[in-house]
């Protein structure tokens, strides 16, 4: 099979002749079935799209891989984002394999990590600022205007064009879209994506059918759900601590179209999922990835009137790598024991 997005899925993607092939193994990203959450939430199949399973471990490679090619078809020598963290590793990996200048502007003390860390390693310019992404997204906006720097945050049409072939992975894998498909909301440029996606497919005859779309967001950074933009948004899942999405009403669309909704989940209940999903299926996501797991249990919880999850065959997105945030992965993991290096003191702990 082609490698990477663009060899893989050209015949859907604005790519030319002058696009260069650009690829570091993103997508193809496994779609793990979870037989025992399946039961916790009564439904007849949940799978997880792995897609921290990314060379750089989020789905932001699928559009970034286009946005940065398109870039370098037109010329461009360097490229800029405001990002919660993803969007910065992405863009410095695909930034670095084409030799461009990678600046990336990111919330100071509100980034994991992991991703931090990946930015610096491929060579980005970190430009932290004391304030949000909503912010920083305002700032590079308005640097874009005035300097010839391209955006490749996923106001950048090509991002979602190459987002929205997650959702050709998962009809490819599974013969049709699945019932449902959860998915967490930040800037709400992947629902977007994946609603292009599956409207494309179904337009040209390789889906019989649409899921519905099922979008969280963290319950302190829930513009959407609460109908306004949020000023100082708060959550543990950084990744999605966004206030004023760019891609709004879009996302709307998407769940209006659909019959999906978009709701909001607590850190607890976020945390709580990220443990289940990693102690009970091995899937070990960052905490925005653990939202679509922790709003299934919710709707299950409140009993919520229109959806029938019992028959269904529902896909939730792991949209990020748990190895992202260590930080909140020791915050929340259980203890581990610190032992003298003998026998007795290994086999006693282990309760031997
Ligand atoms: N999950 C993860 C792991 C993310 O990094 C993001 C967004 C989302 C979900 C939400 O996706 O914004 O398309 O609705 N991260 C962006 C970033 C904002 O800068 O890395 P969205």
């Amino acid at each position: 099979m082609a490698r990477g997005v663009i060899a893989r899925y050209r015949d859907f993607l604005p790519v030319t002749e002058a696009t260069p092939h650009i690829t570091i193994g993103e997508g193809d990203t496994p779609l793990v079935a979870a037989p025992k959450l399946a039961q916790v939430i009564g439904c007849r199949e949940l799978y997880f799209k792995l897609e921290g399973c990314n060379p750089t471990g989020s789905f932001k490679d699928r559009g970034m891989v286009l946005a940065v090619a398109k870039a370098v078809e037109e010329g461009r020598r360097s490229i800029i984002c405001a990002s919660t963290g993803n969007t910065s590793a992405s863009a410095a990996a695909f930034g670095a394999r084409c030799g461009l200048d990678t600046f990336v502007v990111v919330p100071r003390g509100n980034i994991a990590l992991g991703k931090l860390a990946q930015a610096l390693m491929y060579g980005a310019r970190v430009l932290a600022i004391d304030g949000s992404f909503d912010e920083a997204l305002n700032i590079v906006r308005a640097i874009t205007e005035q300097h010839p720097v391209a955006l490749v945050n996923s106001i950048n049409p090509y991002r979602l064009e190459g987002q929205k072939t997650a959702a050709f992975e998962v009809v490819d894998e599974l013969g049709d879209a699945p019932d449902y498909l959860c998915i967490p909301v930040g800037n709400a440029g992947n629902i977007s994506a994946y609603w292009k996606g599956f409207c494309e497919y179904h337009q040209r005859g390789r889906a019989a059918r649409r899921p519905r779309l099922l979008g969280f967001q963290a319950e302190g950074a829930a513009p959407i759900v609460r109908g306004h933009a949020v000023p100082n948004p708060q959550t543990v899942a950084t990744a999605i601590r966004i206030g004023n999405p760019a891609s709004w009403q879009l996302a709307v669309q998407a769940r209006d179209e659909s019959g999906g909704l978009i709701d909001m989940v607590s850190d607890a209940e976020i945390l709580e999922a990220y443990r289940l999903m990693a102690s009970v299926e091995g899937i070990f996501g960052e905490p925005a990835s653990a939202a679509p797991f922790a709003g299934l249990r919710k709707l299950v919880r409140e009993r919520r009137a229109g959806l029938d999850l019992s028959g269904a065959r529902i896909v939730c997105v792991v949209t990020g790598s748990g190895l992202k945030d260590p930080t909140t992965a020791m915050d929340v993991a259980p203890g581990y024991s610190i032992l003298p290096p003998t026998l007795d003191a290994v086999e006693a702990a282990m309760g031997w």
